[in-house]
């Protein structure tokens, strides 16, 4: 039988937490409770730290728009990647990283069985329809035993997951509205992206999708 007919007369409970690697879970709609007490805290955010369009070292400009709150926030420009304790717009520290996000990733964080998640910084990125995010490495933070935790809002994207060359196959996973994937341990330096925005209409953020990646940075 083929996988799209078993798929069929199995569904998994959409809630049920669905391991993608020995150490990485997506957990369905883990974020919904959360969402109404967020969404005005993220603008507040982006208020003081707005969205950019960085500039890789090789001089181009990324579609994705980004930004960041917490002690530290990643930055991209000619000279290359790294964490920064101030915006660079500014000169002035990042936002604050939210406490309700906070304890959101630590408890999504304990469940794919991370108890000592020390996030020091969240990466936001926001997309519009068309703009995708190509395969690469988290690996600008300094301790890789540390966790990624993933928050997706607004329009749901299929994100890949691939091995630890480029070359390996990739898994796809469907991103949608409160999901949280986390990775780690031994699939924390997997390669990973995001396939072109499709265009859409979110009830809550329109035609936006808004990615939030916790991490311990510094
Ligand atoms: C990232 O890899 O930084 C973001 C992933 C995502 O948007 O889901
Ligand atoms: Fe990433």
């Amino acid at each position: 039988m083929m996988q799209t007919e078993l798929d069929l007369f199995n569904p998994q409970d959409p809630l049920q937490p669905q391991w993608v690697g020995n150490q990485a879970v997506l957990l369905p709609g883990f974020a919904l409770p959360q969402v109404q007490a967020l969404l005005p805290v993220l603008r507040e955010v982006v208020a003081q730290a707005p969205f950019r369009h960085m500039v890789t070292p090789g001089g181009l400009k990324m579609a994705v728009g980004l930004t960041n709150c917490g002690a530290l926030g990643w930055v991209s420009d000619r000279q290359g990647y790294r964490y920064s304790p101030v915006d660079p717009l500014s000169n002035q520290s990042w936002p604050v990283l939210p406490e309700v996000l906070l304890e959101l990733a630590n408890r999504a964080a304990a469940l794919a069985g991370f108890n000592n998640f020390q996030a020091d910084a969240c990466l936001i990125n926001c997309y519009r329809p068309g703009n995708r995010l190509s395969l690469h490495q988290d690996r600008d933070e300094r301790d890789f035993t540390q966790p990624i935790v993933s928050v997706s809002l607004g329009l749901p994207a299929v994100f890949l997951f691939g091995g630890h060359t480029r070359k390996e196959p990739t898994q796809r996973i469907g991103l949608r509205h409160g999901d949280v994937l986390v990775w780690g341990g031994e699939d924390r330096l997997r390669y990973h992206g995001v396939l072109p925005l499709k265009p859409g209409a979110h009830p809550l953020l329109g035609n936006l999708r808004i990615n939030l990646t916790l991490r311990k940075a510094g």
